[in-house]
């Protein structure tokens, strides 16, 4: 269901709130509905008869907290961000971001291409010349037979093969190795099963025909044909953050140990949504790092670039994902958050991962150029200190304060300061 108009309004204060003040909230603005809270507010699924169909030698469920990121504004439309994550400061930094652009900018997305992958392998090939004339031949009547058979019901929803593509690899030994690339359109599935069911129906006909033996058949997570995109666009940005976030974006583009840091944080931004989703993030993981190495180098996957008092973002991936079939259909927190989210479409889901993911990586970059990344973490680690130091509901606002002037002057706290601030507030009290 789409926001209501009223949700910039109500993402107002939106983390001061109380769980019970922020489920309001979200029935205000139309992302839930007093069914859904209660059964957030009973602890989800606890029956594990829904896990018994998913693995086997189930002993019981696995829980991440579930949170929500505010103020998204994508391609003019208001959205609340269902996130499943463990990691202090992911939501408060990408909320916080997310207030940024609604207020000094824009978040517009798109999809490049609408096909996922996948490759049959001839490991060794007789003689690849008549390989290659015979299935040049046949590459039509094979795209037909599976649309007519195995993919028919894609084909009903406006999907199915698209095309087939032999690449010849040389083989260490000199010989060849044959591929065999499949583009399929699979909707709005993630199109996993489908395509690996198209590819095997595919191996014997392959046989018949060319005399050459198929050794695997299997998806690609490299989809380097079905990409997403996503620009961020802010006004007004002072010189000096700005040629900051461009230098971190610099450093990314050109070393690649600061790549995979700078992409781990966009993936913080991107993981949340799939899991929460029900949808495969290792799969999405294995394709985004794939494709930032596609020029020989790994790279960030995000750009930024200041000109102007204007900084402009952008980021293109493979976000492969599915809005039906699988666990999204499955799990009824997966059903929640979706519907949470007002997305109908696997493209649609698709862009708003590769937004949220460039905007929580400019977060991630604004905290490291700025205060540095502890300030963040820590003001909310306080938090966790307070409760592990084991102060009592009347100590809670004054060892807040100490732990909190005590980062202010140190730049880091710790359990031991938290102890022994407690220690001497108990003292204190004594007195
Ligand atoms: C931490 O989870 C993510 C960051 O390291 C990302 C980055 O360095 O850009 C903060």
């Amino acid at each position: 269901m789409p926001l209501n108009a009223n949700a910039e309004a109500l993402f107002q204060g939106f983390s001061k709130l109380s769980r019970d003040e922020r489920f309001k909230r979200l029935i205000e603005m139309g992302a839930l509905t007093p069914a859904d809270i209660d059964f957030l507010s009973q602890g989800g699924v606890k029956d594990t008869s829904l896990a018994d169909k998913l693995i086997e030698n189930v002993i019981g469920y696995f829980q991440l907290p579930l949170g929500v990121a505010t103020n998204f504004n994508i391609d003019g439309a208001d959205y609340v961000i269902p996130m499943a994550v463990e990691e202090t400061s992911i939501i408060a930094a990408l909320s916080k971001t997310a207030k940024w652009i609604r207020q000094s900018g824009s978040i517009e997305t798109s999809m490049e291409g609408d096909c996922i992958l996948g490759q049959i392998q001839l490991a060794v090939v007789q003689d690849f010349e008549r390989l290659e004339t015979i299935f040049n031949l046949n590459k039509q009547f094979l795209i037909e037979k599976a649309n007519d058979d195995v993919a028919a019901s894609m084909v009903q929803r406006g999907g199915g093969v698209k095309a087939l593509k032999l690449r010849r690899l040389k083989r260490a030994d000199g010989g060849d190795m044959a591929v065999i690339h499949l583009s399929m359109n699979s909707c709005d599935a993630m199109g996993a099963n489908i395509i690996n069911q198209v590819l095997e129906y595919l191996k014997t006909p392959i046989e018949n025909l060319t005399g050459e033996v198929v050794t695997m058949c299997i998806l690609s997570n490299l989809n380097d044909e079905k990409l997403a995109t996503a620009t961020v666009q802010i006004h007004d940005v002072d010189d000096g953050l700005g040629y900051k976030l461009q230098e971190a974006s610099l450093f990314a583009e050109a070393d690649p140990y600061r790549a995979a840091t700078h992409n781990k944080g966009v993936m913080n931004g991107i993981d949340p949504i799939l899991i929460a989703t029900g949808n495969d993030w290792r799969a999405v993981e294995a394709g985004v790092h794939a494709y930032a190495t596609r020029d020989g180098q790994y790279k960030a996957i995000t750009k930024w670039r200041y000109e102007h008092g204007t900084l402009t973002g952008s980021i293109k991936a493979p976000i492969v994902v599915g809005t039906v079939g699988g666990v999204t259909g499955l799990h009824p927190t997966a059903n929640l958050c979706l519907r949470m989210m007002g997305v109908r479409s696997a493209e649609t889901l698709s862009r708003i991962c590769a937004a949220v993911g460039l905007v929580q990586n400019l977060g991630a970059i604004k905290a490291l150029s700025t205060d540095g990344i502890i300030q963040g973490h820590m003001k909310l680690h306080i938090d966790n200190l307070l409760m592990v130091a084991g102060a009592t509901h009347q100590e809670v606002p004054e060892l807040k304060k100490r732990l909190q002037n005590w980062l202010k002057v140190y730049k880091r706290v710790s359990l031991k300061n938290a102890h022994e601030l407690l220690d001497e507030l108990r003292k204190a009290s004594k007195v």
